[in-house]
């Protein structure tokens, strides 16, 4: 290997890229802001979590997230630690996410999949397990809150196993669950660490008692009982429990888990620590049927979102793109796929633990924001000689939808404009009725809060106020094959007839049932929910 391949390699092997997936409230702030402590991105655990309560989180950019103090964008933030470069991409908390969230799970190379102990797996870890899962990245669970009571640890890996269809294989195990939390079993080294969550609450780093298990000053310090169900429970975990086995951690097929307390800081380094240790460097990626090689000389890159005015003073609008392959530098020369045309990326920026800036080098698995004038989409490619296709950003149904129109009728070309901008970022949506002109679209929309940032956005940039009705469908369907034409099916009388815009043809139900009923009454109609 020559020396600048070497470089690019060193460069490679230490990059972590992953994000947290987690239902709102199971403590995703929490241990964000403990992994940048220990990175020493900051210094003061609290100044994240302040901030959110100030409703100006790190990532809070858009002002409607300032209104409400949630982070409705994701973001991402790049720190060092022990040598290693990590890149957290950030997904939004609010359970009325958009689509956003699932795609920024297509620039990971892992994830971490955060549980709170007392709640087990809640409804949007399963939606963004399942985007994981279809990408076959390595899920690495995190069992939070354990200084409270919490469900008994063989009951939460039974649960991954029903709800999640994923076998586990606890790397520590907690001693005393009913909330008298005594520290965990380090199954690796065969070592308890003793639980002390420090007099600062948190906000500085924490160091614990450990010792091998043998030692019988533990019998003592955690009382006989808790000292024979912790022996007891790891017999059977070693003789009835699956086997650690890398290869399978790596597709995805099994699970490592971590017990730990975010808000105490307790289990967050040993849990850093073995994460770094086993989850992947940036890898090969697959753009459409051509392999990139990250080590490949030629820079490679995608772009899996879009966010138009992250800056109010600024209204720009920003292309974040992952990093494949090769070296990527500023005021870099590239082509463009889709218009093949070439571009030259002045400005890039980086996202650190708390702000923005300029960047000069970025690396396989980094993550870069590009000024975009208006040229990108999500999944465009840039790369040096613009043969590359990268096509593989998933797009998800939408289950919420509603009618829109300008409430000012005078004007439509700001609104159209606003919806077309909206619809390339990936934001919303859009459905015309086959019958009804440009003045009016249904929209759709993974989550229900979208609606309020299509109002927000197009009032504050387009000027534009929106007569918005909500609908009663939630499931779209593409016709993929029909007897005769859409306005012939035998349809429940609610079902909708829509195009998407790239004219195809779209039925939107109320429910499950008129989607069977669709199908039963229609010989030939096959329908798909995703394009
Ligand atoms: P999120 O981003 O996933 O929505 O969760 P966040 O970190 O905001 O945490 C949600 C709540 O859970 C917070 O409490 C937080 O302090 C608490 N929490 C996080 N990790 C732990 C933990 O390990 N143990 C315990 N006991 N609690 C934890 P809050 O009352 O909503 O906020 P605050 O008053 O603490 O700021």
């Amino acid at each position: 290997m020559n020396i600048v391949k070497d470089a690019l390699n060193k460069e490679i092997e230490r990059r972590r890229t992953f994000a947290i997936i987690s239902h709102p409230d199971a403590g995703k702030t929490t241990l964000t802001e403990k992994l940048l402590l220990y990175g020493g991105a900051i210094h003061m655990a609290g100044s994240v979590k302040a901030r959110k309560a100030a409703h100006h989180a790190v990532s809070d950019w858009m002002e409607i997230e300032k209104q409400r103090g949630i982070s409705v964008t994701s973001s991402v933030m790049q720190f060092n630690y022990n040598n290693y470069c990590i890149n957290i991409l950030d997904t939004p908390g609010h359970q009325d996410f958009s689509e956003d969230t699932y795609r920024t799970l297509v620039a990971a190379d892992s994830a971490v999949m955060l549980i709170d102990g007392a709640k087990g797996v809640e409804a949007q870890t399963i939606k963004l397990f399942q985007v994981c899962k279809m990408r076959g990245i390595p899920i690495f669970t995190f069992i939070n809150k354990m200084d409270r009571a919490s469900k008994d640890p063989f009951a939460l890996m039974q649960e991954l196993e029903d709800v999640l269809d994923i076998r586990s294989y606890p790397m520590n195990w907690p001693i005393g669950t009913d909330g008298d939390f005594k520290g965990v079993y380090n199954r690796m080294l065969r070592q308890i660490v003793l639980f002390t969550s420090g007099k600062s609450h948190g906000q500085a780093i924490i160091s614990s008692t450990k010792g091998s298990v043998d030692d019988p000053i533990f019998k003592d310090l955690l009382g006989e009982p808790y000292f024979s169900k912790l022996v007891e429970d790891i017999e059977l975990l070693d003789i009835a429990g699956d086997s650690f086995d890398l290869r399978k951690i790596l597709k995805g097929e099994l699970t490592p888990i971590f017990f730990g307390s975010a808000m105490t800081n307790f289990g967050v380094e040993l849990f850093l620590e073995e994460f770094l240790n086993l989850s992947p460097h940036p890898g090969e990626q697959l753009f459409g049927d051509k392999i990139v090689d990250p080590l490949n000389d030629d820079f490679t890159g995608f772009i899996f979102k879009i966010q138009a005015n992250m800056n109010p003073n600024h209204r720009d609008r920003l292309a974040f793109m992952r990093v494949c392959s090769g070296v990527f530098e500023r005021g870099m020369h590239v082509i463009h796929s889709k218009t093949g045309k070439p571009i030259r990326l002045a400005q890039p920026q980086q996202f650190m633990a708390q702000e923005r800036e300029i960047v000069d080098v970025a690396y396989p698995g980094d993550i870069v924001g590009l000024f975009d004038p208006g040229i990108f989409s999500i999944g465009d490619t840039l790369s040096k000689n613009g043969d590359l296709n990268f096509g593989g950003i998933p797009s998800f149904p939408a289950e919420h939808f509603a009618r829109v129109t300008a409430k000012d009728t005078m004007k439509r070309k700001q609104f159209l404009k606003g919806i077309t901008q909206l619809a390339e970022e990936g934001a919303i949506q859009v459905y015309k009725q086959p019958d009804i002109g440009i003045e009016e679209f249904i929209i759709g929309a993974v989550g229900v809060l979208q609606f309020e940032v299509l109002e927000y956005r197009l009032k504050n940039e387009y000027g534009v106020d929106l007569k918005l009705t909500h609908l009663n469908h939630r499931h779209a369907r593409w016709i993929t094959d029909i007897n005769g034409s859409p306005e012939d099916l035998n349809l429940t009388s609610t079902t909708m007839i829509v195009k998407d815009n790239r004219d195809n043809f779209v039925l939107l139900f109320e429910n499950e049932w008129s989607v069977q009923w669709a199908l039963d009454r229609n010989k030939g109609l096959s329908l798909r929910n995703i394009l």
